[in-house]
């Protein structure tokens, strides 16, 4: 079934030279092949400040370069981000992204004396993190926090499932490993999740 999908790219570094840049231009190729409508967010080419009070989270109006990139993310049916592991967690660019989309009246509606409605439900998400090490470390030594905590504090929190994930980890991958990479977002893209 053809899905609208919002590609969000992450790394910080507007030159486009990553392999995160590959995977996600392998991705988009894809998905459009295979007849989904595709929509592509480069945060690291964006101007906005960071959000600096619960006030402009609540009520401040959403920066110019953000406006556009938000209508996006509600078109979609399905969101794919890509960033590289810094510091065990998301790069603060777009951690700073984040927290300017995911403000009340997009993901959730605050009430009072309930709990927050969710006003994401019915998507579906998949993120895709470079990283240093080996994958099994971060994964089992430090619980993929950097991952669980975007899964769990903002995405499932809005009501977006499921959520998979692909972690790659760079170290000691050849040119063949990652061209397997770049495949299997390919295979992903088809599938349109
Ligand atoms: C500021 C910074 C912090 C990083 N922190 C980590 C880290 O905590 N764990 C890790 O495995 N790799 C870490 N890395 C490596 C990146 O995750 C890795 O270089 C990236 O995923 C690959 O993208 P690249 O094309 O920018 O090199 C860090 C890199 C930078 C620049």
């Amino acid at each position: 079934m053809a899905k609208r999908i919002a590609i969000i790219q992450g790394h910080p570094d507007p030159a486009g030279h990553h392999l995160l840049n590959a995977m996600a231009d392998a991705y988009a190729e894809t998905a459009v092949s295979s007849g989904h409508q595709v929509r592509r967010i480069e945060v690291a080419k964006l101007e906005f400040p960071l959000l600096r009070t619960q006030q402009d989270f609540e009520t401040g109006a959403l920066p110019a370069d953000l406006v556009q990139p938000r209508d996006d993310m509600r078109w979609a049916e399905h969101w794919v981000f890509l960033f590289p592991l810094w510091h065990g967690t998301m790069p603060a660019l777009f951690k700073g992204f984040l927290e300017h989309i995911f403000r009340p009246g997009f993901a959730m509606e605050y009430r009072e004396k309930a709990f927050p409605q969710r006003l994401l439900a019915g998507r579906s998400a998949r993120i895709v993190v470079t990283m240093g090490m080996p994958t099994l470390l971060y994964r089992w030594y430090f619980g993929a926090f950097g991952v669980r905590g975007f899964e769990r504090s903002m995405l499932a929190f809005a009501g977006i499932k499921p959520i998979r994930e692909n972690l790659y980890g760079l170290t000691f991958a050849d040119e063949k490993k990652r061209a397997r990479w770049i495949e299997d977002m390919r295979k992903c893209a088809a599938r349109g999740n």
